[in-house]
């Protein structure tokens, strides 16, 4: 049966820490209520001279040295953010051409917090149907430019965090599916309804006469505005969902589970999602303390993290889940 696999992972983030107090010095808030509200310890930031591709390809290199891959071996990129360099084109074409892999595919997926999972399903689903053997697959964000650093933007800006995070899919034959790493299944999920819940409003073609423009600008229209208590009502609802349909159409149970990589948007969503299940603590990975929310990058980074910490060993069976703008959902159990 053909699969796809997870061979390595990769991650970067940008050198300079930016810590909840370093935060209160330029906007009314506490390291206390980030901690509270989030578990929120401190995130990285970005240089100005930086970019999202950047990001990327700094971890793309660590996962393909990783994976002992040549990238001329590579297929097909497939990229999620929701900061890309530039409007167009796709962020995926500038991180090719920092990896200097001319020619094959470059995808930009653009479903914010959930990004990963689309990217990995998308490379699941080119990969069973034998169209490419090799595909990267990336999660990266600068957001910090994109933040309102003051009092005004404090309930978003406080959450997000710059960073990113690859991995190398490859095909493989599966002849036991209990033993042989691969990805069982993804599942997507989105609901426009909720579009304006989680969102940046401008540029865009929606906007009156020009993409930005007017009083755009004044209005704060380009910063990202939410609806906080209502994303973390329908994150506690749809994300156990998600794993459950995954779950129940590979016939397995939550305890045979090895290691959960959830998204990290807040700590208190992860600990009420393992409480429902009863997931004990040191099976879910968490590395929002350390990050913030980096959005696509958030799983692929607990996966480096987790390597890199002796926690995610060949062999074991994960669970992933994600909520975010769109509203946008979904889940994917692989063997590692
Ligand atoms: O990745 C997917 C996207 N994001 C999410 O999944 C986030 C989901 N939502 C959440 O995580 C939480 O709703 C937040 C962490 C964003 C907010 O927590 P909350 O417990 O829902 O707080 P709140 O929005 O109800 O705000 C409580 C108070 C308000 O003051 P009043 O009205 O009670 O006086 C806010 O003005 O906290 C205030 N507040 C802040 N105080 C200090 C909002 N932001 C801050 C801040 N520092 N940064």
């Amino acid at each position: 049966m053909l699969r796809s696999k997870i061979i390595a992972t990769g991650m970067y983030v940008p050198p300079r820490v930016v810590t909840n107090n370093d935060l209160a010095g330029i906007m009314d808030t506490s390291d206390e209520w980030i901690r509270q509200r989030t578990g929120i310890e401190q995130r990285h930031w970005a240089a100005d001279d930086s970019s999202t591709s950047e990001l990327a390809f700094e971890a793309s290199k660590k996962a393909l040295e990783n994976a002992k891959m040549d990238k001329s071996q590579l297929d097909m990129i497939i990229l999620a953010t929701l900061s890309p360099d530039h409007e167009f084109p796709g962020t995926a074409c500038f991180l090719q051409r920092k990896l200097g892999v001319p020619g094959i595919p470059a995808l930009d997926v653009r479903q914010q917090c959930t990004g990963f999972i689309y990217a990995m399903s998308i490379a699941d689903q080119f990969i069973r149907t034998g169209m490419y053997r090799n595909i990267l697959v990336v999660g990266a964000e600068l957001q910090s430019k994109g933040l309102e650093k003051n009092d005004n933007g404090r309930d978003v800006a406080v959450l997000f965090g710059d960073g990113a995070g690859a991995v190398v899919m490859t095909a493989t034959e599966v002849k036991d599916p209990k033993k042989d790493p691969h990805v069982l299944s993804t599942h997507l999920y989105a609901d426009g309804t909720f579009a304006e819940e989680l969102w940046v409003a401008a540029p865009g073609s929606a906007n009156s006469a020009d993409r930005i423009g007017g009083d755009d600008l004044e209005k704060k229209l380009h910063y990202p505005h939410m609806n906080g208590k209502l994303v973390f009502m329908n994150a506690v609802k749809r994300m156990p969902e998600a794993l459950e349909t995954a779950f129940k159409q590979n016939g397995i149970t939550m305890e045979e589970v090895d290691l959960f990589v959830f998204h990290q948007a807040n700590l208190r969503i992860n600990d009420m999602i393992a409480k429902q299940f009863g997931i004990p603590e040191h099976k879910v990975f968490n590395t929002i303390q350390k990050y913030a929310n980096t959005t696509a990058a958030t799983i692929p980074i607990g996966l480096d993290e987790a390597v890199r910490a002796g926690k995610l060993k060949p062999g074991m069976l994960v669970a992933s889940a994600a909520f975010g703008s769109g509203f946008t959902w979904g889940s994917a159990v692989y063997r590692f």
